[in-house]
């Protein structure tokens, strides 16, 4: 059996309290596994085995092992779903070839999954290369990965909201060892008109980008920065730009007031 991770942050009732969508949501990357009856199928980070129940209905010929490095996780998947071909097992799938099940058929899986896991798997950059040449490893010639993972700006607005609210305890704690006594500390989420110009290219979005990006754009050769700018324009038109042709983006603002102690 498996090695597991240090401390289990995931519990199978919360995630299917508070993220029980997620293995719903599933009809595209499903149809590009798209199961054959007899195929030996791995699914990593498999959560508490819904999907992985789900494949396996889909291969009845065939056989799939769900791993996943919570023990409450798994403990739901084995408790929860019983079938001919269809096996749990606790592992930290950093380390997928090292599974005993993984490992015996080795160069012989049809069809590597996973949902909703590998942005988890492939966090640590120590092991993430070995995490896809296992991944490899395992699968016969011609077999697939298929996956689907939070992509880049996944729950942005949660994420940049929780940075911000460490962001204005840091502040706080870095005014209050200054000598500062903290009276007042207000973020406001504060979306904002962007000005318009008559100089092309200089207001909206495309001007702000320019103006505010700079940094970032500097990281793109000179030849690339337009289509840069154009890029970001074009993915945030159906967000940032109103019916009346204004741009409108997320201004969020800390704001406070600090008195000197005495
Ligand atoms: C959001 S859940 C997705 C579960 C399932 N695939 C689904 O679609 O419902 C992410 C899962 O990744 C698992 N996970 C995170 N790091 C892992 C690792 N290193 N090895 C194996 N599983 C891992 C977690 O334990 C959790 O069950």
């Amino acid at each position: 059996m498996a090695q597991s991770v240090k401390s289990d942050p995931w519990s199978s009732k919360a995630y299917t309290s508070a993220a029980g969508f997620v293995p719903k949501l599933t009809t595209t990357v499903l149809s590009y596994l798209s199961p054959n009856p007899t195929d030996h199928i791995l699914d990593i980070g498999c959560g508490d085995g819904i999907l992985t129940a789900q494949i396996n209905s889909l291969v009845p010929e065939g056989f799939v092992l769900g791993l996943d490095a919570s023990a409450s996780m798994i403990a739901t998947a084995k408790s929860t779903y019983s079938s001919t071909g269809l096996s749990f097992d606790v592992h930290d799938c950093r380390q997928l070839c090292s599974n005993p099940a993984v490992k015996s058929k080795k160069g012989g899986w049809d069809k590597v999954f996973s949902n909703a896991a590998l942005h988890w798997i492939l966090r640590d950059p120590d092991t993430r290369m070995n995490v896809l040449r296992d991944v490899h490893a395992a699968l016969k010639p011609g077999g697939s990965f298929v996956f689907e993972q939070g992509g880049a700006g996944n729950v942005a607005e949660v994420h940049v909201t929780l940075i911000g609210a460490l962001v204005a305890h840091g502040m706080r704690t870095a005014l209050n060892d200054v000598g500062f006594e903290v009276e007042k500390l207000e973020i406001e989420y504060r979306p904002t008109r962007l000005t318009e110009s008559d100089v092309q290219g200089s207001g909206g979005l495309e001007g702000w980008v320019r103006l505010m990006g700079a940094a970032f754009l500097e990281r793109a050769s000179s030849e690339k920065r337009d289509d840069v700018v154009r890029w970001v324009v074009g993915v945030l038109e159906s967000v940032g730009r109103r019916q009346d042709g204004s741009w409108w983006i997320g201004y969020v603002r800390l704001r406070g007031v600090a008195r000197k102690r005495e």
